[in-house]
């Protein structure tokens, strides 16, 4: 599945020594693996082939330039939310006929800026948004191409925050309203919508709420068809799981195109996929260094110089991950990363980092082999919405990212400097 293997009593990414690139670099640091970036973004290219889907790579789970810039040269499209986000896909080399833009809160300048560079469609909101889509690009004198984002009530079983398709959440236009959105904007001068976008949440693990949703959206797209609207592609997001705490944790994705390709196939219209996680979680470690030990009162902290600014997922959504020494004791060498394999002579600790909340853990109740100072840990899966995420909270310098490819690290984004912390700001 990924790169980030033990060999030789030590962990490797591809074939080179993790122990090594955090001597190079220092840490945090995030290592990636071109590989496994390539491999995944090709089994789902290859897993859904029979309808040739356009794919979209979620920017937002990892927007690295040079790691957008491979998947572009793959071939690869990008699912963007924000302005910034489309300049980052532009500046990687993404061809704007192959980005499609989504989120609840486009500013006029936003929609502006996408309209002039040309990006494949938006994915729309509401019915104010298709409003303004309209009025911004008869300002321009451009036609701007949309799809409905539809609210199809599906739950996706993950957690609260990251469930996009329930009535109760701010995503789409609930799918009662859909037919009456297409009447109602059918005739509108400056924006065509011609597609249906769905994305119900993230991670999801079954393959039931996809199915779910695509039947309610083929559906009401064969009604919107015999109601004369052209429905040109339908895009079904993102979510796709990984495996966080086991090998078999999350399903594979040709699993997910096994159960929705016979919902598809044959249509006539074209399927766009919007995956983050699946193509970057698993191709993406973060290696920390033990600062110290705390063991005397009645809890045991291992205290890293990675913290809640640098990975937010644990703080945030009480997400697991993986985490073990790069180069354990050879009893400790594990096989395979699974949250249930114990430690010979270990301990059970918090494993936290330097900032100034209760709330900056890695990991909560965790065995552990025993570490010392200085010691390197890999916190694996971290690649999607981890780097991401990451802020500069207590003045915390960003961490820096390096891309294995074979033998061979390069630095793809320099850890930040102090002087960047203050680089933005007048006195
Ligand atoms: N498409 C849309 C419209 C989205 O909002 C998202 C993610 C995706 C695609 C990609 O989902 P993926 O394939 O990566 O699961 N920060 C959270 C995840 C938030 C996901 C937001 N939207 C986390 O760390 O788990």
């Amino acid at each position: 599945m990924d790169q980030f293997l033990y060999k030789n009593g030590e962990l490797y990414c591809e074939g080179v020594k993790a122990s090594q690139i955090a001597e190079q670099f220092g840490t945090p640091t995030y290592v990636y693996s071109k590989k496994t970036i390539l491999d995944h973004y090709h089994q789902i290219a290859g897993a859904f082939a029979p309808v040739n889907p356009t794919i979209c790579f979620s920017i937002k789970s990892c927007g690295n330039l040079h790691i957008c810039r491979l998947l572009a040269e793959a071939g690869c499209g990008f699912d963007v939310t924000s302005g910034g986000e489309l300049f980052r896909a532009l500046e990687a080399g993404g061809d704007p006929a192959k980005i499609i833009y989504a989120g609840v809160g486009k500013t006029d300048e936003e929609i502006r800026y996408a309209i002039e560079t040309g990006i494949a469609a938006f994915n729309i909101e509401s019915e104010e948004e298709a409003e303004n889509i309209d009025r911004i690009a008869g300002e321009m004198g451009k036609k701007a191409v949309g799809a409905l984002r539809v609210n199809p009530d599906v739950d996706p079983h993950t957690h609260k925050f990251t469930t996009t398709g329930k009535k109760e959440t701010k995503f789409g236009v609930d799918i009662e309203r859909a037919e009456q959105f297409f009447a109602r904007y059918r005739g509108l001068k400056n924006l065509h919508v011609a597609g249906i976008h769905i994305h119900i949440g993230s991670p999801v693990y079954e393959i039931d709420p996809y199915v779910q949703a695509v039947k309610k959206v083929t559906a009401l797209i064969d009604r919107l068809m015999l109601q004369g609207h052209r429905i040109e592609w339908l895009d079904l997001g993102g979510g796709y799981a990984v495996n966080y705490q086991h090998p078999e944790q999350a399903l594979p994705v040709t699993e997910h195109a096994r159960a929705l390709l016979p919902l598809l196939k044959g249509k006539p219209y074209r399927i766009a996929l919007e995956p983050g996680r699946y193509i970057v979680g698993n191709a993406g470690i973060l290696l920390t260094r033990v600062l110290y030990r705390k063991m005397g009162g009645a809890k045991k902290f291992v205290i890293v110089d990675a913290g809640m600014n640098d990975l937010i997922r644990p703080a945030l959504y009480d997400s697991f991950h993986y985490i073990w020494p790069a180069v354990p004791d050879p009893a400790n060498v594990p096989t395979e990363r699974n949250k249930d394999r114990l430690p010979a002579n270990g301990e059970v600790v918090d494993i936290v980092g330097p900032i100034c909340e209760s709330g900056d853990f890695l990991a909560r109740e965790r065995p552990l082999p025993m570490v010392k100072r200085g010691d390197l840990l890999s916190v694996f899966t971290a690649g999607a919405y981890g780097f991401a995420m990451s802020s500069n909270y207590n003045n915390r310098r960003r961490a820096a990212e390096v891309l294995v490819d074979g033998e061979n690290v390069k630095l793809i984004r320099r850890r930040e400097t102090y002087e960047d912390l203050v680089a933005a700001e007048r006195v």
